[in-house]
């Protein structure tokens, strides 16, 4: 990739990078659905948003490749379309949850463990689409990183297929250090959760930690899980650059989403 995309930043070994990322989400994969309101509510909502994007710019897609699945929200959601779905991420605990969500909503979809670096040799090509929601790509914290996985989904889609991404819109984000992102308050259970993220910006980067303060409400017993990972705030114009440098035709920016998506085209 064009070396003026990259953000010439000094990073730590990328073998380092990828075990404290999933390590993050495999600490998280237990409590994620508490990050949603109410997470079937979301799985339905994002699935119809989803799908109607789809049918408006790809109307023959029938196989969707979720290289970036967590738990199973889009995959899931997709699914329950009647798209036929494969599904990875790089966290095995994320994954062992989305088996079971998956067959507990009895949908069929094949995941696996795979970091999407790898994802050609993985899944192979000649996916209808191929997608990856919810602000994964910028835990890839370079361009050089990103643009490489953009390259990997483009060789998994087919030719004349296409490619969905969605990020958080870091445009529309302050930046500093101590930002609170407060997620809000959920009851299960015995328990109740207020949950938070605090940001720390550093140029484009940022860390995060993520709390759940959990409250057992029978002793009023109080504990607190932390987590933490690291962002790169990349802004939606940036990304359709490198979408546009991996091969990406008719690159362009959709509402329709709680995030900006991005779609690009395979050439036929
Ligand atoms: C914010 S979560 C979104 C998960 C899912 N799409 C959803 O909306 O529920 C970001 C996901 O990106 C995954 N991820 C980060 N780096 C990855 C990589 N190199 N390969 C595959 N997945 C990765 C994480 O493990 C995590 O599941």
């Amino acid at each position: 990739m064009p070396d003026a995309h990259n953000s010439g930043l000094a990073l730590p070994g990328s073998m380092l990078l990828l075990s404290s990322m999933s390590d993050f989400y495999d600490d998280l994969a237990p409590l994620y659905h508490l990050i949603f309101d109410d997470w079937d509510a979301s799985i339905e909502r994002q699935g119809h948003q989803l799908t109607s994007i789809i049918r408006d710019h790809w109307p023959g897609t029938s196989s969707i490749l979720d290289v970036s699945c967590g738990i199973g929200t889009q995959a899931i959601a997709l699914a329950a379309k009647g798209y036929r779905v494969t599904a990875s991420d790089l966290s095995g605990k994320e994954i062992a949850r989305a088996r079971l969500e998956a067959q507990e909503r009895r949908q069929d979809i094949s995941f696996s463990v795979c970091d999407m670096l790898s994802a050609h040799s993985h899944h192979g090509g000649g996916f209808d689409l191929v997608i990856s929601c919810d602000n994964s790509l910028p835990h890839l914290l370079t361009d050089q990183n990103i643009y490489a996985a953009l390259k990997q989904m483009f060789d998994c889609a087919r030719p004349g297929g296409g490619c969905l991404v969605t990020i958080r819109d870091y445009e529309q984000e302050k930046r500093g250090k101590s930002i609170l992102k407060p997620y809000g308050v959920r009851v299960e259970g015995d328990n109740r959760y207020v949950i938070f993220q605090i940001w720390d910006f550093e140029g484009d980067i940022y860390d995060l930690t993520m709390y759940f303060v959990k409250e057992d409400l029978h002793s009023k017993r109080v504990t607190t899980e932390t987590m933490y990972s690291r962002y790169y705030a990349i802004s939606t114009t940036k990304l359709i650059r490198l979408m546009q440098d991996a091969g990406f035709q008719r690159v362009k920016k959709v509402d329709g989403y709680y995030q900006p998506v991005l779609l690009g085209s395979i050439p036929a």
